[in-house]
């Protein structure tokens, strides 16, 4: 899945909802965080963020892993 990471927090742009084609980009407090299970890794949110905040799970820059838990945990268990 894709990944919301710390350029989001108190920007929340919010174009990636609009490009995102099964409504899986929620906002909460902050920043807004990708549901892992529900994406659909299609990639139309990562280029339309002004701050580039969105990675592929794979590719994402080592001072931002820890978001891949950030994005999960916020959705809760199961
Ligand atoms: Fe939505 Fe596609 Fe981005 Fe996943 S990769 S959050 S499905 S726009
Ligand atoms: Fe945040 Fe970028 Fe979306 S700033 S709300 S991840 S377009």
């Amino acid at each position: 899945a894709y990944v919301i990471a710390d350029p989001c927090i108190d920007v929340k742009d919010g174009d990636c909802t609009v490009a995102c084609p099964v409504d899986c980009i929620y906002e909460g407090g902050r920043m807004f965080y990708i549901h892992p299970g529900e994406c659909i890794n299609c990639g139309l949110c990562l280029s339309v963020c002004p701050v580039d905040a969105i990675s592929w799970d794979e590719e994402i820059p080592q001072h931002r892993v820890h978001f891949k838990a950030v994005n999960h945990d916020f959705f809760g268990p199961g």
